[in-house]
């Protein structure tokens, strides 16, 4: 099993032989983490600059240097560089890339600082541009909401407790909700982007460097508002990232339960909505079938998310501080869990823009199942002045009935009601179709359709600022 090979060219100087074959699987990111080579050499371009700037490097190993990590680039995005699992991980592929362009200037650069800044850069660096990425894709899903919610805000449907018809509200005002929950996770994620927005670089190993460097300028230059503050915090913080998850994770969780609610909606059994064909699939025995596979997909690929989340956590709960190489075990699944949310915003927001919606079913069913009993015995409390206790269990008596004789109950007799409280007038008819019921709902944030209106214009200006 072990091999002795040579000791590796970056760190080996007190080595005597090389890693085992398993130290070398084990320890290997480049598979991986050569996702950051962008971010690796723009970090790598800005440092060198100040290095320059500070007299810590001579102007014309900086330019060497500066030249030389615009051909690694250049030949990555191009496809030609060979990445090697000998050298361990992305920040040591380019190194040895450019030393082999320009010769051993290129062991300049790392003069004042350390893998360990290096990498709490790179990554954040990542993981701010993708956090930026998801509330655009949330801005997106919310405005195809609001083009829904707009031209549903009067269609009725029947609002669900315990998943068991509750009152009747309008499918606009329903959409609104996931626009509030959407539009929360798109604040969490601009939270996030500014409490991220602080550049590590220049922390080294842990503590700080003697070279006289200016984080000021490499803060600036790499779009960040101010260095971080403490060295050893600078290499040990990965809670940025478990920031950015537990916000994916909210997210995906409220995408999940629309996922489920579209799921639900669209069975024949409910018929509220068709999913165009682009986002269903068919099935190969059954010709009738119509699944709608991209929100099952979405409902699932939450766990994917979640378990990123947990992940990180574990990874981060015992250890001390400051870098231990545990924390290479934060990329792959934050990697994976930002491109679950994205490809999910994308399927939703899909979703959603073809949403056919069958207002007839829906209206149908807003008024069944006793909708409109909490109208009821408000008219009883408003009008008969009765407090609201003693309403709520007359109107139990009027369901009872309304269910002896199989009808809705609009279709109680007159006397048959006042049998139950005498201070029960025609007037109570009025307030019992769904339509009437969603009406008087004008209370702030109700279903009322104009204020559901209200509720639409508030978001479409906010989201212009948001
Ligand atoms: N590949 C490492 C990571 O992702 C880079 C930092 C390595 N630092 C060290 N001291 N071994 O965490």
């Amino acid at each position: 099993m072990n091999q002795k090979n040579q000791s590796n060219q970056m760190w080996g100087g007190r080595f005597s032989s090389g890693p085992d074959t398993i130290m070398e699987d084990i320890n290997a990111s480049i598979h991986f983490d050569c996702k950051l080579y962008a971010q690796d050499i723009q970090g790598s371009l800005v440092h060198a600059a100040m290095l320059a700037q500070q007299g810590i490097i001579s102007k014309i190993d900086h330019q060497a240097i500066e030249k030389g990590l615009k051909i690694v680039l250049q030949e990555i995005e191009e496809g030609s560089f060979t990445f090697s699992r000998k050298l361990e991980d992305i920040h040591m592929n380019i190194e040895a890339r450019l030393a082999e362009l320009i010769g051993p200037v290129a062991g300049r650069l790392h003069t004042a600082r350390s893998r360990n800044d290096q990498v709490a850069l790179d990554f954040r660096l990542w993981v701010k541009e993708q956090a930026k990425k998801t509330a655009e894709n949330l801005k997106t899903l919310i405005s195809k909401l609001l083009i829904q919610a707009e031209e549903h805000a009067a269609t009725l449907m029947p609002g669900f407790t315990h998943l068991q018809t509750a009152q009747p509200v309008t499918f606009g005002h329903h959409l609104m909700a996931y626009v509030e929950m959407f539009g929360r996770d798109l604040s969490r994620m601009r939270d996030v982007i500014h409490r991220m927005d602080e550049m590590p670089l220049g922390a080294a190993a842990l503590a700080g460097t003697s070279f006289p460097i200016d984080r000021f300028m490499t803060a600036k230059a790499l779009g960040f508002r101010e260095p971080t503050r403490n060295s050893i915090d600078s290499v040990s913080d990965r809670d940025f990232a478990l920031e950015f998850l537990a916000d994916a994770a909210i997210a995906a969780t409220h995408l999940s339960r629309l996922s489920e609610e579209i799921i639900i909606w669209s069975t024949p059994q409910f018929n509220f909505i068709c999913l165009s064909d682009a986002f269903s699939t068919g099935s190969s025995i059954m010709p009738q079938k119509k699944n709608p596979d991209a929100a099952e997909l979405v409902r699932a690929k939450t766990g994917r998310i979640n378990g990123a989340l947990v992940t990180l956590l574990t990874v981060m709960k015992g250890l001390p501080l400051a870098y231990s190489k545990d924390m290479q075990e934060d990329k792959e699944a934050t990697f994976d869990a930002a491109a679950t949310l994205e490809l999910s915003l994308i399927a939703m927001t899909g979703m959603i823009s073809d949403l056919i919606v069958q207002a007839a079913t829906m209206e149908k069913a807003a008024g069944s199942g006793y909708a409109t009993a909490t109208d009821f015995a408000d008219w009883l409390v408003r009008v008969a002045g009765l407090p609201f206790r003693e309403a709520h269990h007359i109107t139990g008596q009027v369901v009872i009935a309304a269910e002896y004789r199989q009808c809705d109950l609009a279709q109680i007799p007159l006397p048959e009601l006042q049998a139950i409280h005498p201070a029960i007038t025609e007037d109570v008819f009025k307030f019992l179709s769904p339509n009437e019921s969603v009406k008087n709902r004008k209370s702030y944030g109700g279903t009322a359709p104009e204020e559901v209106r209200r509720q639409i214009c508030y978001w479409k200006k906010r989201l212009v600022k948001a």
